[in-house]
């Protein structure tokens, strides 16, 4: 049983196949964390909270003069303001007459078999029997409001994915000023550090690991979007925790906008993780009986290192959070044009480019930006979505009709939610930019942000991309975002619920990629935000690709897959082979070190391949047919960190292993060659260690060796080369057929 509630309903015990995860119903009824970590079973583990008088900690009035009763020192299961809880809060709640205070007290509670799901928000998903879900309603001691947490249980894949639900109770409107998706406290926290994951544009995901520290150690972003500054998704974790060894647990917000993640070490030595929507500019207006849902919080547990809590989170991803039949289905090899033409192409250069890419076994061309209205560099026209029959004279129809002639697919690139002052679009809809009123635009690659809480414009964005779609029978779309959102303010809301705006924009924008969907089921949509500036699990609802980084730069890219490989499935890392020296960083790498790199993420191309010699032509071709022979064991298959791509820089190593462990790929990219080095091994991962795997020159070696003793490297000549080593298991004598 997934979900126990014993007690009368005052122990509530959740159990994964790893963990558990147990709550009290306390003293005065409020709802207190007991623990979660490694399973325990048949224990009630409400021994470890431990009242205590802690000098001038508030206590509320039917404590009865009880100076061990506090909100401040006690694990509450989810926070407040305003009555005596110091600690970061998850809700505050302003009331009609400007107070500003709730304390949540335990009402009632369900187990629903299944998982309700969340209105208008991306969220997982799966049937009774694979999850089960408990909900506990906890009321305001003044009636209100009432706050419904609720716990989904994916117990096989050890994953809890948490929310909250706020409803008004009151008879008078009641504002929220914070409303978080996420508290976890502990007395006694076994984590000793916090894993995040920074970056910038062109060099997302980069891993951080600090030791927790008394006060607060927060990462955000205020950027209406998740951002490449820093991820919604967070690890904490024994200091001792390896990708093998250690108890870790993740925590990844379903959401894409403005997000905080804060874990706070009290004067207690006490822990507070908390994570949800950042209260910067956020309220919400609730008329009485209106609720608030936040977005959900995937929480994920491995007790056995980093490996095992990724390849539980990617599998879990791959079956309850990203829909469609591309989540599990091998995407088209693409070639995009960006980088082999960027603004400067028309029909005839693309179909030369589809032509040559036809020949060697890639199948869809991507066109990406500037084929609609003046479009020639990135000044005008966003907003602007009908052809620039300059470039294309047969329209989006006559290529897409071109490409589909000769056995190609077509996918396009858009930036809906963005509009350029110079555009036809922003002429006569001024207020359909984000602006404050009575001050110019601020702009940002010369680009203005469209108010996506504005149903006109979420229509007008969903007809013009469904004619296009339609148009060009279009098989994907690139849906790019490359601005953050400065100005708050729509010409639509009223004062006192301008702060609504930003979660508005992300409802607007969950809205119609769902109304997209809907009309296109079998659409391919790779998000992007200048490279992985939006890689966040909420938009891997909608988009099961999303574009990694605008660094194509291989060697740059291990840093950066490295990163998203934490928490996200390697089938969703958009990656590409470019050209040398790399238009990013100038850095010459061999091809088949970009092609090796580029397989482990969604694998396409992105280079002039009209220009490639014979040579390398047959090469593309050999890497085409490779990857296809393998995408389900790179992509599908489970995934290991054998190096860390952060800090060891003789070489980056990692590989996949198919379910059955029959088959594995290992890749070993060397950083740099060291003269009269020493012979390097490197210890394998996710095998077998009774079968025996041969290598491709039929060496044969015993699972348990390749795991405790490791794989010796041959030495690898010159700078960024790539070793790709295949094992295939051997049938055992005597085994069946
Ligand atoms: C940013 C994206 O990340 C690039 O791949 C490319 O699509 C450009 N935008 C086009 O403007």
């Amino acid at each position: 049983m997934a979900i126990l509630s014993e007690k009368q309903g005052h122990l509530f015990t959740l159990h994964t196949a790893h963990a558990t995860y147990q709550m009290q119903v306390g003293p005065l009824g409020w709802l207190l964390h007991n623990y979660d970590g490694a399973k325990i079973e048949g224990q009630d583990l409400s021994y470890l909270v431990r009242p205590q008088d802690r000098a001038y900690a508030p206590n509320p009035a039917d404590a009865g003069g009880d100076r061990t009763l506090s909100p401040d020192t006690l694990p509450m299961e989810y926070s407040t303001f305003g009555l005596g809880d110091f600690r970061e809060s998850c809700l505050d709640v302003r009331h009609a007459d400007g107070s500003v205070g709730v304390d949540l007290r335990y009402k009632a509670h369900r187990i629903i078999p299944g998982k309700p799901a969340l209105a208008g928000l991306p969220a997982s998903y799966g049937t009774a029997g694979e999850v089960d879900t408990l909900e506990i309603d906890l009321a305001d001691t003044a009636g209100t409001v009432l706050v419904t947490l609720s716990y989904a249980v994916f117990a096989e894949d050890d994953v809890i994915a948490r929310s909250a639900k706020i409803t008004n109770t009151s008879k008078t409107p009641v504002t929220l000023t914070r409303a978080l998706s996420l508290c976890l406290d502990s007395q006694q926290p076994a984590a000793r550090d916090v894993m995040t994951f920074y970056g910038r544009h062109m060099g997302e995901k980069q891993v951080a690991r600090t030791p927790l520290r008394h006060g607060k150690i927060r990462v955000d972003s205020v950027r209406g979007a998740s951002s490449p500054q820093q991820s919604p998704f967070v690890i904490l974790c024994d200091a001792a925790a390896t990708e093998t060894v250690g108890e870790c647990k993740a925590f990844s917000f379903v959401y894409s906008g403005s997000f905080l993640a804060q874990a706070e070490l009290d004067q207690a030595e006490q822990l507070r993780l908390v994570m949800g929507i950042h209260p910067q500019n956020f309220s919400w207006q609730l008329a009485p009986g209106e609720a608030f849902q936040t977005p959900e919080v995937l929480c994920c547990f491995s007790e056995c290192g980093f490996d095992a809590l990724s390849n539980r989170l990617h599998r879990f991803q791959l079956a309850h959070l990203m829909r469609g039949e591309w989540r599990k289905k091998r995407c088209p090899v693409l070639v995009n044009n960006w980088e082999a033409t960027y603004f400067d192409f028309d029909e005839a250069k693309l179909l030369k480019l589809a032509k040559e890419a036809k020949a060697l076994g890639i199948e869809m061309l991507v066109l990406d930006d500037g084929w609609f209205g003046r479009r020639n560099d990135d000044t005008t026209s966003l907003g602007d979505w009908f052809v620039n029959r300059e470039k294309l004279p047969e329209g989006i129809a006559g290529l897409g009709a071109a490409l589909h002639g000769m056995g190609m697919q077509f996918g396009l690139w858009f930036e809906p939610e963005m509009i350029s002052p110079d555009s036809d679009l922003m002429r006569p809809h001024p207020d359909w930019a984000l602006r404050l009123p009575g001050r110019p635009l601020t702009t940002s690659r010369a680009q203005c942000v469209l108010d996506m809480s504005r149903p006109d414009v979420q229509d007008y964005l969903y007809d013009a991309i469904r004619a296009v779609v339609e148009d060009g029978q279009l098989d994907y779309i690139k849906w790019d975002m490359n601005r953050h959102i400065a100005e708050s303010w729509s010409a639509l809301l009223p004062p006192e619920r301008q702060g609504e705006l930003r979660h508005r924009y992300m409802l607007g924008l969950y809205a119609l990629l769902e109304r997209l969907l809907a009309r296109f089921p079998h659409l391919l949509l790779e998000s992007c935000a200048s490279g992985g500036g939006r890689f966040d699990a909420g938009m891997l609802y909608y988009s099961p690709q999303i574009w990694g980084s605008d660094n194509t730069d291989a060697i740059d890219r291990l840093k950066i897959q490295y990163g998203n490989s934490f928490a996200f499935p390697i089938k969703s890392v958009g990656s590409h082979v470019s050209v040398c020296p790399n238009h990013q960083t100038g850095r010459v790498t061999p091809f088949a070190t970009r092609a090796a790199v580029a397989m482990s993420g969604s694998f396409g191309y992105e280079m002039d391949l009209t220009t490639l010699t014979a040579e390398e032509k047959a090469e593309v071709r050999r890497q085409v047919e490779y990857f296809k022979a393998h995408h389900a064991l790179f992509q599908l298959g489970s995934y290991h960190r054998l190096t860390n791509a952060q800090t060891d820089d003789r070489f980056t190593a990692w590989m996949s292993v198919a379910p059955d462990k029959r088959q594995a790929i290992v890749t070993v990219v060397q950083r740099y060659p060291l003269a009269n080095g020493p012979i390097q091994s490197v210890r394998l991962r996710g095998l077998d260690p009774a079968l025996t795997y041969c290598d491709a020159e039929g060496h044969a070696f015993t699972g348990s060796a390749l795991m405790n003793a490791g794989l010796l490297l041959p030495p690898i000549a010159g700078e960024y080369g790539t070793v790709l080593f295949e094992f295939n298991a051997l049938f055992e004598l005597g085994a069946e057929n």
